[in-house]
């Protein structure tokens, strides 16, 4: 166990877009990662943190860590949870932010590990500005809510809930959220190009939408409704038009004003 102040023994597991932007958020914020363990397959060093060593595999002998943190895509879970046994002890917070993996099945991966904190970020933390939505197992404590909730913070806002059942509202509202505005901004523009302006004037984000939508996610199953035929893009074209078409109007009403007013004035 760490004495209080002194620096994490932490073990990064993944060290990818949000595995990156914690390390960010985390030099950002001042922390001493001294004790950080970082792993990821590439072995490369972080953009940056250039300094900071990232191994291939966990290191050997294996040292029980204050924090694992779980950063690795969902389906590389069921593999490497069994491999990481040796860096948890009873004392050691596990914590995960890997989409739809319950605390259940990371328990179980673990071999019954009872202190696991499962959070849900969103894209918006690649630049330290995500909403990050967490839920504890009933053996975390209050000071272990506090490391996570710093740690966190370093990418965004913290919002803890209170059952792991709500978890899937989250990923529904704030996971795949941005990819719903992305797809408006994209139906504004395409209602703007319809409406007369020139391409280049409606920029296209339908990129930055592809880019947070995994094939039959989540993100994927709230666009179908979204862009169905009875979706956002007729709404925003009916909405667009009839903005448009009464600001043609209100320009008549003003023309004929102005020439009523110049008459009474000749
Ligand atoms: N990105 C988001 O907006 C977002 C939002 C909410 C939650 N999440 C969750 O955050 C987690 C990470 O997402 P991400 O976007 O950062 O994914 P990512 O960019 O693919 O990063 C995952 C990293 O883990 C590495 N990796 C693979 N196997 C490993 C192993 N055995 N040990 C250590 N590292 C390993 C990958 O290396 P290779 O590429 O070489 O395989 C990759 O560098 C996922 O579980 C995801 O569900 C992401």
């Amino acid at each position: 166990m760490r004495a209080a102040g002194s620096p994490l023994a932490m073990l990064l597991l993944g060290c990818g877009n949000m595995g990156q932007a914690l390390v960010h958020g985390w030099r950002q914020a001042g922390l001493d990662l001294s004790r950080l363990l970082l792993v990821d397959p590439q072995a490369q060093p972080l953009a940056d943190a250039q300094d900071l060593t990232v191994l291939a595999k966990p290191p050997e002998p294996a040292q029980a860590q204050d924090v694992v943190l779980l950063a690795v895509k969902p389906q590389v879970l069921p593999d490497v949870l069994p491999a990481l046994q040796p860096f948890v002890a009873p004392h050691t917070l596990v914590l995960s932010i890997a989409a739809g993996v319950s605390v259940k099945s990371i328990s179980a991966g673990l071999g019954g590990h009872q202190t696991i904190i499962r959070a849900m970020p969103n894209t918006p933390a690649a630049i330290q500005r995500g909403i990050t939505a967490a839920v504890a197992s009933a053996g975390v404590t209050e000071p272990q809510i506090a490391v996570a909730d710093q740690l966190l913070q370093a990418i965004g806002k913290v919002r803890w809930v209170a059952q792991e059942a709500q978890m899937d509202a989250v990923t529904a509202v704030s996971g795949s959220g941005p990819a719903y505005v992305f797809y408006l901004l994209e139906c504004l523009s395409s209602a703007a190009e319809s409406a007369g302006l020139p391409a280049d004037l409606a920029r296209d984000p339908a990129v930055l939408r592809q880019q947070v939508t995994s094939p039959h996610g989540t993100t994927e199953a709230g666009l179908d409704v979204l862009m169905s035929g009875q979706g956002l893009a007729p709404l925003i074209r009916h909405t667009v038009e009839a903005a448009a078409r009464r600001s043609r109007e209100l320009g008549k009403e003003a023309g004929r004003n102005g020439a009523r007013e110049g008459e009474a004035r000749s």
